[in-house]
């Protein structure tokens, strides 16, 4: 049996979903307010709770052998120390207490930044040191931005043209393929070279910024309109809101942390990715036109 936390997300839905294909047991792991009507009509067991809550971390977990951790709070929700740390710290501990064969952590490839202004990055960096120093088999997956999440800017741009670029236009992202992802997650269990490994989860398409809204331009067949906050304004907002609420600021810090920062995979550690698990990477074009084709992918 598989436990899938945070599987009402973008990754852990798609997680699910494969499991599910492949009549594999999955508990999901989701709350009362998530999306998860298909993940039950895809066949998997539910188990709905809070992961900041210890009681229902430990009855998710009783009798399963495989840990894929993909919930998260949003970059600027303020829920890094309960959500991002201290429950994945948690189910960590309860990994060992059952003597999980497999925990699969999902990081960030930002953490290899610098984090000092990011909660949601220090969180991860820790988590990801407590797994390594905790004796269980683990993989730690390090994604790029996940390509689903520019779906909603592809949407808005559908409509009406214009694409909102914050930072510097020339600054290299990595991006990487939800679906390639999720693939990954669910092979490392079954990939002895994977455990007690780090790995960086990128497409090998490393692109500009400004690269995203022409993408979008070809794929819609629309002239883009580009209206881009420079990094300068950015930080000159964050200072500004600090000076009236730390809080905020500090809220904010992990988007401007990934603004003020290239961040994308070497190619090295891409080949390392792909030879590991035995699969090339999806580009953008491929994977807007599967989602906008409603096409899945499944192999
Ligand atoms: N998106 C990216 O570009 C990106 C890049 C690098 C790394 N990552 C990491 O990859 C992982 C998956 O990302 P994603 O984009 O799939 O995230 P997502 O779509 O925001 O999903 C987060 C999941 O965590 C769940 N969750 C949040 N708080 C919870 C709580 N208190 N109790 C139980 N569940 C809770 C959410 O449930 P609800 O549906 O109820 O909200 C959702 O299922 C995360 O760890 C994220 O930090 C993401």
């Amino acid at each position: 049996m598989f436990l899938v936390t945070g599987a009402s997300g973008q990754l852990g839905r798609r997680v699910v979903q494969r499991l599910c294909a492949q009549n594999i047991p999955v508990r999901a792991f989701v709350r009362l307010s998530s999306d998860y009507d298909q993940l039950r009509q895809w066949g998997a067991d539910l188990y709905i709770g809070d992961v900041q809550n210890q009681r229902d971390l430990v009855k998710a977990a009783q009798g399963v052998r495989y840990i894929i951790a993909c919930h998260g709070s949003k970059i600027s929700s303020g829920q890094h120390l309960a959500v991002d740390y201290r429950s994945s710290i948690e189910l960590i501990e309860i990994a060992k207490a059952i003597g999980l064969e497999h925990f699969t952590y999902i990081s960030a490839l930002a953490v290899t930044t610098d984090r000092q202004d990011s909660p949601l990055l220090k969180a991860k960096w820790e988590v990801e040191n407590h797994l390594q120093a905790s004796g269980l088999n683990y993989t730690i997956l390090r994604p790029a931005t996940l390509m689903s999440s520019l779906i909603p800017l592809a949407v808005r741009f559908q409509q009406t043209g214009v694409y909102l670029l914050l930072g510097n236009p020339e600054h290299r992202i990595g991006l990487v393929s939800t679906d390639d992802l999720a693939k990954i997650a669910l092979a490392a269990p079954q990939t002895p070279a994977a455990y007690k490994q780090t790995f960086t989860v990128a497409s090998s398409q490393v692109l500009y910024r400004q690269d995203v809204p022409q993408i979008f331009g070809r794929f819609f067949n629309k002239q883009p309109i580009t209206i881009n906050v420079p990094q300068g304004a950015v930080d000159g907002a964050w200072t500004m809101l600090g000076l009236f609420n730390a809080e905020i600021k500090n809220e904010l810090g992990t988007l401007r942390t990934l603004l003020g920062h290239e961040c994308y995979g070497q190619p090295q550690e891409i080949e390392r990715m792909e030879q590991t698990f035995g699969l090339g990477s999806e580009n953008l074009e491929t994977f807007l036109s599967r989602h906008f084709n409603q096409i899945e992918a499944y192999d």
